[in-house]
């Protein structure tokens, strides 16, 4: 008996080797496990075995039994993969060289708005700087002249970390750090992706984008700043664009102001898109303040500068007419394919 359960396991070893397909695998598992297989035949039998064998061999006919069920679930595993294997390689394999047959895909608008404004900028020697996503409370406040009580941080609520860092709230925030490595004569510009707690509506997103940008060198001046303004304005519209300049606050320029464009669709006339305003407020902006160039490492009796934070989400719904800020973020084809993106 005991001859006859080793010559089983050898036989089946065999077979097993040689199984290329998963209902081989459970054919031999009926042949050597179901009810009329010799494995069982021999438990059933145990009882005509002599009494002196009858628990070893007992013990060796479940072994044997045990040990071909591990060997079918470990072919069944072995199979399954290796037929993966082959459908990726064979029937499912992507040939990413291949063309496709037409585009399918576009960039975003605040995408393209961006790489736009990029151009412009480093057309005129301006440097394209990385700011980071969640910031310091440092970086996002006290480095641009707003610290800790001041009422001025109303005015941003602020995403805060376990760890006391923030999502960054505005582009300004790198501000510091990229005075403290390039020094003045400076001249950069950094995009961003900025977030606020904000009650959603149509002008109002938790995550938005801001472009900001500073100038420092000897003698800058506001009539610099308006020259900038109007300049990549004009390129961005396309056409010579109207600015002008109200005062507005903000604690890391003095003086500040808001930078508004004269509406370039209706060339102030009045339409929907600056609500018949005439004006659109499109930027702020000011003359970085001496507290802020200090911290900087730069010396605001030898230098001044001007700084503005332009709203990229809020200019790319303007180019491409889009009306309601939460379908920038919202990545739903249908709507990206109703922004006339080319
Ligand atoms: N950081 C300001 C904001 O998010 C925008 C801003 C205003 C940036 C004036 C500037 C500036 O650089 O000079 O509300």
């Amino acid at each position: 008996m005991e001859e006859k359960i080793l010559k089983l396991k050898e036989e089946i070893l065999k077979k097993m080797s040689e199984i290329k397909s998963q209902v081989d695998v459970e054919n031999l598992r009926v042949e050597y496990l179901g009810k009329k297989s010799e494995v069982v035949e021999i438990l059933k039998n145990l009882k005509n075995v002599e009494e002196s064998k009858r628990k070893e061999v007992g013990e060796k006919a479940n072994s044997l039994r045990q040990e071909i069920e591990k060997m079918v679930e470990n072919k069944k595993e072995e199979l399954k993969e290796l037929e993966y294997v082959a459908r990726i390689e064979n029937s499912e394999k992507i040939d990413i060289s291949l063309p496709t047959e037409k585009s399918i895909g576009s960039l975003h608008p605040i995408t393209i708005t961006e790489r736009e404004l990029e151009d412009i900028f480093t057309s005129m020697g301006f440097t394209v700087e990385d700011g980071n996503e969640v910031e310091t409370e440092y970086n996002n406040f006290e480095a641009v002249n707003v610290p800790k009580y001041h009422p001025a941080r109303d005015m941003q609520d602020t995403f805060w970390l376990e760890n006391g860092q923030v999502l960054k709230t505005q582009t300004s925030a790198a501000q510091n750090k990229i005075m403290l490595k390039y020094g003045a004569p400076l001249k950069a510009i950094f995009p961003g992706r900025c977030f606020r707690n904000e009650a959603l509506d149509a002008s109002h997103e938790n995550t938005f984008f801001q472009m900001e940008g500073m100038m420092i060198d000897k003698d800058v001046s506001i009539a610099n700043l308006i020259y900038f303004m109007k300049t990549l304005l004009s390129e961005v519209f396309k056409k010579d664009v109207e600015v002008r300049l109200r005062p507005g606050y903000f604690p890391f320029v003095e003086p500040g102001f808001e930078l508004d464009i004269k509406c370039p669709y209706c060339d102030g006339e009045g339409c929907k898109v600056c609500k018949h305003g005439t004006w659109i407020e499109l930027c702020p902006c000011g003359m970085i303040h001496p507290n802020v160039l200090k911290m900087g490492g730069i010396d605001p009796d030898k230098y001044s500068g001007f700084a503005f934070g332009l709203g990229l989400s809020r200019l790319a719904m303007m180019k491409y007419s889009i009306n309601d800020l939460r379908v920038m973020n919202s990545c739903d084809v249908r709507a990206l394919k109703q922004m006339n993106v080319k």
